[in-house]
Parts: structure tokens; C-alpha cells; sequence
């Protein structure tokens, strides 16, 4: 008889009277895939991924419930877009799951460029337009609200009416969604919207009965609350995202989000709870897996919260969701990312083949691309959001002929050529040089703030060696072995090789990725880095967690400007918190030594004592095996850093696209 592996995650719950087949939340993702706000078919198609993928809830990203408080692109609940909201409740329907969509409005920090009347632009308290020079001004605060730092604009305190205009916005936004065929809503109570900001001392400044004590400030909110659940009646259930503290000190504490959600519960049915504190929202790699549950737990064991209560943040396995549920420190979890780059965690988690999910890196390309870019990206699942041109990969269509495909280089670009290649029918050959698959990914067997990067490569590497390519490791490629396969098409992903800067004495340092591939590397107690971008910094943090001290020199006035958004914040924040590592902007290197480094800075001459002296500045395309190859095949194709230097996300989807290309 089936035994259900993970007997906690997949047991139905009931939230008021709706049924939900499992505890699996997909958490809302903006995903701006909309034109005129209206979704389009890539749109539906990444809804229905997430529906066919097994969850038991499927959210959609914010939805503005009136004008005035739009602070991004996105969706608007008109008439006409009702049939495309109809047909996006139907799909997630048609695979058993319930339909949710977020409401959220920006208060102070929506945006005039995306509203018709910017006197709506408003919030608990007045605001002036504040200047932010730098994306790192919010450092200067207390400790890390974010979320006021980037704000330019001005914002007019709420009166009366204009809170009962925002109450009925949201009843009318729930209203037409239901109206559209969802189950619920889930009002966005998380970092920094208009209801946080309410109960946020930081934002809500008033002196009338909507400010100054925890009381006055949840009033508002509590009143937006029982607005929606009166106008939606007693029937279907309202879910309720929520910050559970402000991580700041004379921010809003736990204790303060316990008893307003011992109010709230009378019109919600179940809430999700998330954090303030930028990258403890979505968190990057370096931090811990499941960060937030214990202000879950805390709910939860408060004994005043009666409702279910999800967790969130980073939980990234079944194995990890099972547990928490398992322990009582929630009635279930909502994942974002883990569903995004594998959308089918929870059947292939209900079906043994937990060895088969494709791993989230928290690399955070998801985010950037979604909000900066306006298109959607996963690292490491090519067919996110695309699902609409090619399909959900668990139909992947056989090629209509089989190639013999030569793929030369065992990294990223070349393993998930060969996977893919493979998958769809063709003879696949690997011919890697080194004595392992995983390329510059190898790394992460030592790094030691790469894990989840490691569980990828580890991920990558078996499947290529279960899908029936055969891998020749130990080899190079030769007219002799190219004359034996005969390729139809070789692919070539031989990766790149670094960039050695010409300064004085550079035969006295070696290329960062020495200390993971030389074993012998002799390492001193102190270091310079030369280099602050991604490679050097990350390099610097594993450095310093061996007792390392670490001195980064970076020739520009900023560090890490190859990264953005949450994990530029995040990594920065990380720095900030370490004594032992030193940062030197605009630092211009001229001599290496063997015992230190002179630079100059702000016209002063300067020399970093150090053992050891590592130099990250770049990467150069590795294209020679290419000009080699180009003519022994009908079609060579070449990939990855070997074409264009690029991050794990240009290498997979490159190999992903040569593969199709078949
Ligand atoms: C691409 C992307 C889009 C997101 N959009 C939203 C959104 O529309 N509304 C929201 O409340 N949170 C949004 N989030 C935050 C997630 O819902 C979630 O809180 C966060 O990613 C942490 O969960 P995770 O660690 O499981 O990824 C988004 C996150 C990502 C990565
Ligand atoms: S882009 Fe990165 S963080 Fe986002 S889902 Fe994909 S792997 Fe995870």
C-alpha cells in the first residue's frame, strides 16, 4: 500500500469551509507579466505551472485594490480583464488547488508614475519627498527598514474619507475576484505597505485615535479588515499575509503583531507570516533555510491565535516544510522561490523524487528580473513564465529525429545542454577535461557559503549521469574522437579563464578561484583581495568564516556593482557586520609584494600588509576550443562563458536553448 512520504505536508486542512488538499502555499509573486493591467498568456501559463505543479494554494502576486496605491506595474480589476482573471481561477481549479490573490496597497510608497491622480498618493503620516543618493542610505538607519530609502516623492497624510475609500477599495478588489472564480484573497499586511505602515511606529506619526498606541495604530488595518470580510459575507475564507516584527529596534515587535492578529482573526481565517528587514523577506543564499519560522512559532504557541498559521521564508524542501508542520511550529508553509524553480516540488516530494527537484540557488535573478526588467527569470529553470511558447518540461516532446550531439565542457552551460538534448531523444556525448562534471561550480565543494549552489551542482551532476548521456570525464577532444561520434552537432561550453591584471609584482598573487581548486594553496592570516565585485566579496566572506582577516580593494567608489537589488543589500549588510574584513573604494593598486600590497587612495600611498594576495577581476570568453571546432560538424554552436561572460543563469539557459535547437 502507499505510504505518503511526507504524512504532515500533505494532510488536507480546512480554512474556514474550504477544503485545501495539502499545507503548500505558492506565495504570491508579482510577476509582471501584465500589459495595460492585464495578464497576458505567459502569465497564465506560469499560474497554471504552479496549479499543475501540486500545490494546495495558489496565490497571484499583488493586486492594487484602487487608485492611489499601485507602486508597481500590475494587474487592474476592470471589466474587461475579468474573462483572463476568470480563466486563471479556472486553471488553477482544473488541478484541484484553491485560487488566491493578493491585494495590496502602497500607501506612501505607491507610486505617482503608476497612478492617475498623484494627491492619492498617501499614508498614515504626511511625508516630503526624501533624497536618496545611494542605495546603501538605509544603513545609516537604525538598522535596516529599507524600505523608506528609495522614496522620492511626496505623500499626503489620510484623512477619514480616505481611509473609508481604501477600506471600500478593498472590498470591491475581493469582490471582483471572487466574482472572477477565486476561493479567497489574501490582504498584504507584509513589510511595508499601507497596513504596516499603520502599525509601523516609524511611518505612523498622528496624534488622532489611529496613532501613538498599538491600540490606535492597528485601527485602521482591523477596520480594512472587517470592510473586506463584511462586503465578501461569511462564506469564503480571507487570508491574511503579515509581517511578524520589524527587525529594528523601536520597530513593531512580534508581541505587537501576536495581539493585533488575536484581532484580526475575527475576519481572517488564516495567516502567513513574513517579516520586515530586507533580506530577511527574500532571503539570499548565505542566509539560513527557514529564517522565519520562529515568528511563526511564536503565534502559534502564543495561545490567543486560533486560525491556521503558515510559515515562510527560505523553505526550500519538502523534508525541511514536514518538520516544521511536524514540530507544531505551523499549520503549513508557503514557498516563493522553491516554486519557482521547481514548480513540481510538491508531486515529485508525493511521489519519491525529492532527488529530482530542481534546487532554488537564492540567487534572487527572479526578483531583479521581475521588478527591474519587467521579465521574469529563474537561474535555473528555463521554462518559468515561458510556459505558454514551450510547454511545463513534464511533456517535453521528443526531437522528430535523433542527432548524434557532441557537447564539449562538463559546467553548468554544458551539463544542462546535455540533460536537455538527452531528454529529448538524442545520443548525447560529454567530453569534459577535468576529472569531475561541474565546471567553475566544483567550487562550491569548498566554499562554505555556497550551499545551496552546491546542492545544485550535486543536482546537475547526477542528472546528467542518469539521463543516459555518456559522460567521457579525463578527455580532450580530438579529430579521432570527433571522426568516432560523428556528431550531427557539437555544442561547445568550455567556460572562460580569468582576467590577470597587468600590475607591478603580479607573479606574487594568484586568481581567486586558486583557494578552491588548489589544495596545496599555502593560505596566510591576512589577505587582500583585489577585486570588489561579486567574486572577490563572496570570496572575502568565505575567507573571513576560516579566521581569515580580508582586505578587499576595489578600484570603483562602490563594491559588488555586478549584483543587485536584495542580494546587493544582503551581502552588504553581511559585510557591515564583519570586523575582519576591510573595503577600500577607489583604490588604485600599484605594486604587489610578497608581503603586502600598495595602493593609492584619495591621493595618499598606502601598503596592505598580507601572506596572501588574490586578484578577482574579471573573466575572459574561452572560445580557442571553438576556432578549433567550428568547421568538424554541420552545426557547432558555442555557449556559456565560453561566448559571453555571465552568471549560472546565462550558462543553463544557454545550454537549455542550444539543446532545443535540435
Ligand atoms: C520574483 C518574486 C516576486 C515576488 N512578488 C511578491 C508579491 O507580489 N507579493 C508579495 O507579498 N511578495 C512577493 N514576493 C515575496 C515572496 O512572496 C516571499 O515572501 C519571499 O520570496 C520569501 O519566500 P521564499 O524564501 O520562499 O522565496 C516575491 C518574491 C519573488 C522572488
Ligand atoms: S532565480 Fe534564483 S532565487 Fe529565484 S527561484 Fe530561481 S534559483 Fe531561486
Amino acid at each position: 500500500m502507499y505510504k505518503q512520504p511526507y504524512p504532515n505536508l500533505f494532510k488536507p486542512i480546512k480554512i474556514r469551509n474550504t477544503m485545501v488538499k495539502n499545507r503548500i502555499m505558492s506565495a504570491p509573486n508579482l510577476l509582471i507579466r501584465t500589459i495595460g493591467g492585464r495578464p497576458d498568456n505567459y502569465y497564465l501559463g506560469y499560474i497554471e505551472h504552479k496549479a499543475r505543479g501540486g500545490a494546495g494554494i495558489v496565490t497571484l502576486g499583488e493586486a492594487n485594490v484602487c487608485d492611489g496605491g499601485n507602486h508597481q506595474f500590475g494587474m487592474e480589476p476592470t471589466l474587461e480583464n475579468m474573462p483572463i482573471f476568470s480563466e486563471i481561477s479556472h486553471v488553477i481549479h482544473q488541478y484541484g488547488a484553491i485560487a488566491s490573490v493578493e491585494l495590496t496597497h502602497g500607501g506612501e510608497r505607491a507610486n505617482p508614475r503608476y497612478n492617475k491622480d498623484a494627491n492619492l498618493i498617501m499614508g498614515p503620516s504626511e511625508r516630503p519627498p526624501g533624497q536618496v543618493a545611494n542605495p546603501y542610505a538605509h544603513l545609516n538607519h537604525p538598522k535596516w527598514v529599507t524600505h523608506r530609502a528609495a522614496i522620492d516623492w511626496p505623500c499626503r497624510a489620510m484623512n477619514k474619507a480616505d481611509m473609508e475609500y481604501i477600506a471600500n477599495g478593498y472590498a470591491d478588489t475581493a469582490e471582483y475576484y471572487m466574482k472572477a472564480g477565486f476561493d479567497t484573497v489574501i490582504i498584504h499586511n507584509g513589510p511595508g505597505w499601507l497596513l504596516t505602515q499603520f502599525i509601523s511606529p516609524f511611518t505612523n506619526k498622528r496624534t488622532d485615535e489611529y496613532g501613538g498606541s498599538l491600540e490606535n495604530r492597528m485601527r485602521f488595518p482591523l477596520y480594512v479588515l472587517k470592510t473586506i470580510r463584511d462586503r465578501v459575507g461569511q462564506q469564503k475564507p480571507i487570508l491574511l499575509r503579515l509581517s511578524g516584527t520589524e527587525r529594528c529596534e523601536g520597530g513593531y515587535t512580534i508581541e505587537d503583531m501576536t495581539t493585533y492578529l488575536s484581532k484580526a482573526q475575527e475576519y481572517v481565517d488564516m495567516a502567513e507570516i513574513t517579516t520586515d528587514g530586507t533580506a530577511w523577506v527574500m532571503a539570499p543564499t548565505f542566509m539560513p533555510h527557514g529564517l522565519n519560522v520562529d515568528l511563526a512559532e511564536y503565534i502559534k504557541k502564543s495561545g490567543i491565535v486560533d486560525i491556521p498559521v503558515y510559515a515562510l521564508g527560505s523553505i526550500l524542501d519538502p523534508e525541511l516544510a514536514d518538520r516544521i508542520i511536524g514540530s507544531g511550529a505551523a499549520d503549513g508553509v508557503s514557498m516563493s522561490r522553491a516554486l519557482i524553480s521547481d514548480p513540481f516540488l510538491p508531486k515529485k516530494a508525493l511521489t519519491g523524487r525529492e532527488d529530482d527537484i530542481t534546487p532554488c540557488l537564492r540567487c534572487l535573478n527572479c526578483s531583479v528580473s521581475d521588478n527591474r526588467d519587467r521579465h521574469f527569470i529563474c537561474s535555473v529553470n528555463p521554462l518559468i513564465s515561458r510556459e505558454a511558447r514551450l510547454g511545463f518540461g513534464d511533456n517535453m516532446k521528443p526531437a522528430k529525429s535523433r542527432k548524434t550531439v557532441l557537447v564539449v565542457g562538463g559546467g553548468p552551460a554544458g551539463m544542462q545542454a546535455a540533460i536537455t538534448a538527452a531528454e529529448r531523444g538524442h545520443d548525447v556525448t560529454l567530453a569534459e577535461r577535468a576529472d569531475a562534471l561541474g565546471g567553475m561550480l566544483r567550487f562550491t565543494a569548498v566554499d562554505s557559503l555556497k550551499h545551496d549552489l552546491r546542492r545544485y551542482t550535486e543536482y546537475m551532476v547526477r542528472k546528467t549521469n542518469r539521463s543516459g548521456v555518456k559522460v567521457l570525464l579525463n578527455t580532450e577532444v580530438t579529430d579521432a574522437l570527433i571522426e568516432s561520434i560523428n556528431p550531427d552537432k557539437i555544442i561547445v561550453a568550455t567556460g572562460s579563464k580569468p582576467i590577470v591584471p597587468d600590475i607591478k609584482g603580479i607573479e606574487n598573487a594568484r586568481h581567486v578561484s586558486d583557494i578552491y581548486f588548489d589544495p596545496d594553496i599555502k593560505l596566510g592570516d591576512r589577505i587582500v583581495i583585489i577585486g570588489g565585485g561579486l567574486v572577490g566579496v563572496e570570496a572575502g566572506m568565505h575567507l573571513n568564516t576560516l579566521g581569515k582577516h580580508v582586505t578587499i580593494l576595489e578600484r570603483y567608489d562602490d563594491i559588488i556593482r555586478d549584483s543587485g537589488g536584495v542580494y546587493r543589500i544582503g551581502l552588504t549588510e553581511m559585510l557591515l557586520e564583519k570586523p575582519d574584513i576591510e573595503i577600500v573604494i577607489s583604490a588604485q593598486v600599484k605594486e604587489i609584494a610578497a608581503s603586502g600590497v600598495t595602493y593609492e587612495v584619495d591621493g595618499n600611498s598606502v601598503t596592505a600588509p598580507a601572506e596572501t594576495v588574490l586578484y578577482a577581476i574579471g573573466m575572459q570568453t574561452d572560445d580557442k576550443i571553438y576556432l578549433d571546432l567550428y568547421n568538424k560538424a554541420p552545426f557547432v554552436t558555442l555557449i556559456g562563458d565560453a561566448k559571453k561572460n555571465g552568471k549560472v543563469h546565462d550558462a543553463v539557459h544557454a545550454g537549455y536553448y542550444a539543446a532545443l535547437d535540435l
